[in-house]
């Protein structure tokens, strides 16, 4: 009989960027994100019970098999020993599902590798739910470095911080006692460019091993992780705005002054940052930007803020915007 197990699980937007691995996919550096609620991956991983011992696992995304990301998923599931009981005792079908476009800056290996490690572990049937999302995490991390912050809304911490009891570089934990402030926060995804970047994250993250400021760059995201916490807490918004757009710009020119450089923002990417910069100041509305390894901006403001932030985005943001996706903080996945 095929047992059929549902996994959704949002994506994420780092607000202190993990930029820089090492050994088995460990942060260089510990970062903070908050968990998105509209955009996610819907995995639905049927297994049926097997007798040769040959390896039956197919992927299909979005209906079709023959998606670029097959390979990688295959890898990744047959490479986890958590995994080899089911691949030697099942034919497994994972049909995968995003809630959103490709190549808009929502990162989509966040959500699918947190959607199949969770369907994965399920399926094993060994874990406790006490254990499940931080064995997930970790799970998930080894597929995709930012997957591991999925797991915990609408803000979690990735990283062992020194000071910060629970923290970890195997997977991700959440962080309580938000302040009101920030349970309401809005992200809403300025899309200016839909191809598919040219360089990936992984090539980034190559890119930080012998980067001139790689030391300085992992201190002062550490800093940012510590101050963003008690932040998160204390509801001041100065200092998250000045976190955040810090955090992102620091991501790019990391991008911009490595041996291999390479700029991933686009004309589009600066006038809206421009725009956001005049907005605030006029309006003095809590808005601000951050950036993913690509041009599209993600612009957070409080819900208390939407109706003005929508006005804003329809009247004053006129040149190069293809698209909008407004999202918000979220609550997390679900495993049925
Ligand atoms: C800029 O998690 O996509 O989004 O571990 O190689 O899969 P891999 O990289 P990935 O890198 C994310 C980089 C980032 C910042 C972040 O999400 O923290």
């Amino acid at each position: 009989m095929t047992r059929e197990i549902t996994a959704i699980y949002p994506s994420n937007i780092a607000l202190v960027k993990y930029w820089g691995k090492r050994g088995d996919q460990l942060p260089c550096n510990a970062s903070i994100s908050m968990t998105l609620r509209k955009s996610y991956t819907e995995i639905k991983l049927a297994c049926t019970p097997k007798k040769n011992s040959e390896m039956e696992l197919e992927y299909y995304f979005e209906g079709k098999s023959n998606d670029g990301f097959r390979e990688r998923i295959i890898r990744y599931v047959c490479r986890q020993k958590e995994f080899a009981g089911l691949l030697k005792n099942y034919s497994l079908r994972i049909d995968s599902k995003n809630s959103f476009p490709h190549s808009t800056g929502i990162a989509s290996s966040a959500s699918a590798f947190a959607a199949i490690a969770a369907a994965f572990l399920k399926a094993e049937d060994q874990v406790t739910d006490s254990q499940f999302n931080r064995k997930a995490s970790r799970l998930a991390r080894l597929g995709s470095g930012s997957a591991c912050r999925s797991f915990y809304a609408p803000f979690s911490l990735w990283g062992k911080l020194e000071g910060i009891d629970n923290s970890s570089d195997e997977y991700a934990v959440p962080i309580r006692g938000i302040h009101d402030n920030f349970k309401s926060l809005r992200d809403s995804i300025l899309i200016v460019e839909e191809a598919p970047k040219k360089i990936s994250s992984s090539m980034g993250h190559a890119l930080m091993k012998d980067h001139p400021y790689a030391k300085a760059r992992y201190e002062d995201a550490n800093n940012h992780c510590r101050e963003l916490l008690t932040t998160l807490r204390t509801g001041n918004f100065e200092s998250f705005i000045s976190i955040t757009e810090r955090e992102a710009l620091s991501l790019h020119a990391m991008m911009m002054t490595a041996k291999d450089y390479y700029m991933l923002m686009i004309p589009g990417t600066i006038y809206i940052i421009n725009q956001i910069f005049r907005f605030r100041e006029l309006s003095k509305l809590p808005v601000c930007f951050t950036l993913d390894a690509g041009p599209n901006v993600h612009l957070l403001y409080p819900g208390s803020a939407e109706e003005e932030v929508h006005y804003f985005i329809k009247h004053h943001l006129t040149h190069g915007i293809k698209s909008v996706i407004y999202d918000q903080a979220g609550t997390g996945g679900s495993i049925f």
